[in-house]
């Protein structure tokens, strides 16, 4: 029988008995039933799986289970509710920066890390942190503008005093 392996989920511990070496979006998909993170390339590149491990963008489709054992993984569903939306989700609505939706998740987590990087971001940053997420639907403005968006509602510009 495989060892169990523990991580963490959407601030819930959960422990498999899965080959180590199981791709960790097939266990977020298939054994946890949470279908933000999407399968695209399944090689690293599209950035449609990622997810964030310990806060950092992770692509799940090239992480073993064994490489997140111990770690703390979020996925789309783990960022806000319904009812309280993270800020970045409540922006791409506003925006409606969505066409297919598959890129989404990923554009998403990615630019969540990013933002709690780089707090204030300017257009050119984002568009340099996003340059691994591929979108074919060419919904790039509008997830641009999210992303701005959702910057300045989560560290909003100083006021400037009057002199
Ligand atoms: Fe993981 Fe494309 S599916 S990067």
């Amino acid at each position: 029988m495989a060892e169990l392996v523990a991580l963490t989920v959407n601030g819930t511990e959960h422990a498999f008995a899965l080959p180590r070496e199981t791709p960790l979006i097939y266990v977020l998909r298939n054994d946890l039933a949470l279908n933000g993170p999407k399968y695209g390339c399944g090689l690293g590149e599209c950035g449609a799986c990622t997810v964030l491990m310990d806060g950092v963008a992770a692509r799940s489709c090239v992480i073993t289970l064994a490489t997140a054992e111990g770690r703390a993984v979020t996925t789309l569903e783990g960022l806000g509710t319904l009812e309280a939306l993270h800020p970045v989700q409540a922006a791409f609505i506003t925006e409606q920066a969505a066409q297919c939706g598959y890129c989404l998740n990923g554009m998403i987590l990615t630019a969540t890390a990013f933002l709690t990087q780089h707090p204030r971001p300017s257009e050119a940053e984002v568009r340099n942190a996003l340059r691994y997420n591929l979108c074919r639907c060419g919904t790039h403005v509008e997830i641009l503008r999210a992303v701005m968006r959702a910057a300045a509602a989560i560290a909003p510009p100083p006021v400037e005093s009057a002199p």
